[in-house]
């Protein structure tokens, strides 16, 4: 049952005093002598899939699809170093337009991309079949996974690149990649630095100005009608909630689904031109402005599902 995790958490995030007001995404309860708005894990994670698909007409503008459809590459050199795909089934969780799903199929992966959002899986497969590179692609929650991808299981999971601070129990989806890992498979998450994410959108010109959550505080809600490629505005929702996680959350979720740490590193290096004045290191990567101190963008994490010991004799 997928969302008992998420309804033994349910946080109350909006309390309204008065009757007659109700949030759109939130459920109205009476408590004590007030009606309360409270918004469910449930309520916000469908909210993200309606801000998701929301997205994706903006996004197809602006993700630089020519230079896909062109052969180009996406993943870094270090990506493909810390995990072989070519030849084995490769899960791509979050797949979104499953751009980074194409490069790994393009690289010998038998790939299956995955994504709560229909739009986004939609404008996936038609991105596959343009590029011509076999990828299946299935809608789902990330934490359904394992029902929606019935019996089949991976040699390689690969996530990231904002994928994370979408998700509210980190606990709970390492426990789904172990279960959709076979033994001996590797889980690989390559994604925003928490540093990066907890930085203000305004910086000074020198230095790194901190203004939201490294550790996590619960769900924290945003309405905006733009979107990280700035190439206009959302057609439809534009309420969305992320929670921020810690690279310790990180790592001891990984841990305690059984897996073991084999690689962790920081990288100075970023798919996500975030501040003014990166400088451009191509196939859509950057680094820090000239000058700037060298602080994290992205961290990565390798490990591996423990293959059973054989019996003994
Ligand atoms: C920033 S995108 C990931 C980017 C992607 N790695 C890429 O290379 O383009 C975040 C994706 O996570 C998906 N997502 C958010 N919450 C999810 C969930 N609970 N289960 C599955 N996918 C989710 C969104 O639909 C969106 O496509």
């Amino acid at each position: 049952m997928p969302d008992g995790g998420h309804l033994a958490s349910l946080r109350v995030v909006l309390i309204l005093g008065a009757a007659g007001r109700h949030d759109n995404h939130g459920t109205r309860l009476w408590a004590d002598r007030y009606w309360i708005t409270v918004t469910t894990i449930p309520e916000m994670i469908e909210a993200n899939r309606a801000n998701w698909d929301a997205r994706v007409p903006v996004h197809l503008r602006g993700y630089d699809l020519d230079h896909l459809r062109r052969g180009g590459q996406r993943l870094a050199d270090f990506e493909y170093a810390a995990i072989d795909v070519e030849g084995r089934d490769v899960l791509h969780m979050q797949c979104h337009i499953g751009t980074d799903t194409i490069c790994l199929a393009r690289q010998g992966a038998r790939a299956v991309g995955l994504d709560l959002s229909g739009e986004s899986v939609g404008a996936a497969r038609r991105l596959a079949a343009e590029c011509a590179v076999d990828v299946a692609y299935v809608r789902s929650d990330v934490y359904a996974a394992v029902d929606a991808l019935g019996d089949r299981r991976f040699d390689v999971v690969y996530t990231g690149k904002g994928a994370l601070c979408w998700l509210p129990d980190l606990h709970r989806w390492a426990q789904v990649v172990a279960d959709l890992l076979r033994p001996g498979g590797v889980l690989y998450v390559i994604d925003f630095h928490p540093l990066v994410l907890a930085a203000d959108d305004d910086q000074p010109e020198t230095g790194l100005l901190l203004s939201g959550n490294y550790l996590g505080a619960g769900p924290e809600r945003f309405d905006s009608d733009v979107t990280y490629t700035g190439d206009g505005l959302l057609a439809g929702s534009t309420v969305s909630y992320e929670w921020a996680h810690g690279l310790d959350e990180v790592i001891d979720a990984v841990l305690s689904a059984g897996l073991r740490l084999t690689a962790f590193a920081e990288h100075d290096v970023t798919c996500w031109g975030r501040f003014p004045g990166m400088t451009d290191l191509g196939d859509g990567w950057f680094g820090w402005p000239a000058g700037a101190p060298r602080l994290p963008q992205m961290f990565s994490v390798r490990a591996e599902k423990i293959s059973p010991r054989p019996p003994r004799g």
